[in-house]
């Protein structure tokens, strides 16, 4: 079978929303295909008993529907679902690499972001690019209605998921419709020294960059103990943290050498009110990739 892995992503990086991802090196979803006269899901792995495997449910069945590419589609999930760490995107991503290749269609990578957008569409309900494209192209991501950039940053991350549950549905329904032009301007200024800071590999600037004051404030209340991880993780060394796409995970962002102390800050500070807590400490990384 033909195996392509898709790793966890970060979507919104605060200033960004709805439009900045970043691709982890780890954790990953691995999916296998095999070309098969009717596309068959099977699931294994971390919160596969969550995962649909009825293909107009699955974001890999719908990807495969979107590209008339029929197949057996065989997912192990490393990423778990819910998180707030593109889990739907690296399935539907890496699905989409997988059989674009077993079929040689002739998309390319930015092509096969809109097909898997599709993919997470039909099951969430909402279109999201800035998940699957990092999932697809790697790097740091900037999706617009119309095309999707990516740049490669050497920048350390830690991800920390707490057990708390958000659905994207109620994270978004908490989110005001309009903002007021002194605001934009300031999340505008955010999202420009973000970016300067990803082609300077900066740390410091992309800290700085992920400051934002409507989203982000409006999630973190769903998120039992999040003030606390945040101060734990400052204190600690990190530049800047945020609420991952639409939470519950945190990321943050340090300095070469400081991952360890950042992430054993936010789990204690978890901890301290009995929330059991995960950490990834990554690179920013590639997106899928074929083996
Ligand atoms: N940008 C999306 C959000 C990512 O924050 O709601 C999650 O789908």
């Amino acid at each position: 079978m033909l195996t392509v892995t898709a790793p966890a992503t970060s979507a919104n990086l605060g200033s960004g929303f709805d439009v900045f991802g970043v691709a982890f090196d780890r954790p990953l979803d691995v999916v296998r295909v095999e070309r098969a006269p009717e596309t068959t899901i099977e699931v294994s792995g971390v919160g596969s008993q969550y995962i649909p495997t009825d293909p107009a449910k699955n974001t890999a069945g719908v990807v495969a529907q979107e590209l008339g590419t029929p197949a057996r589609i065989v997912i192990d999930k490393g990423v778990r679902p819910s998180s707030g760490l593109g889990s739907s995107a690296a399935s539907a991503a890496a699905a989409a690499v997988a059989l674009s290749e077993l079929y040689d269609t002739d998309h390319t990578r930015e092509d096969l972001v809109w097909v898997a957008a599709e993919g997470e569409a039909a099951v969430s309900g909402s279109a999201h690019a800035d998940n699957v494209a990092p999932a697809i192209m790697g790097g740091f991501t900037v999706v617009r209605e119309d095309g999707v950039e990516s740049v490669d940053a050497k920048v350390p991350l830690v991800a920390c998921l707490p057990e708390t549950v958000v659905s994207t549905r109620e994270a978004r329904g908490v989110l005001p419709s309009t903002v007021d032009l002194s605001t934009m301007t300031e999340t505008v200024g955010n999202a420009a020294t973000l970016t300067i800071g990803m082609h300077r590999n900066d740390p410091e600037l992309i800290g700085q960059g992920m400051a934002e004051s409507t989203v982000t404030p409006a999630r973190a209340a769903l998120i039992d103990g999040y003030e606390r991880a945040v101060e734990a993780a400052t204190a600690a060394g990190a530049t800047g943290v945020t609420v991952s796409g639409a939470g519950p995970a945190l990321l943050a962002v340090t300095h070469q050498g400081d991952q360890r102390a950042v992430a054993g800050a936010m789990v204690d500070a978890f901890e301290s009110i009995d929330i059991d807590a995960r950490t990834f400490s990554t690179m920013i990384g590639s997106g899928a990739t074929v083996h």
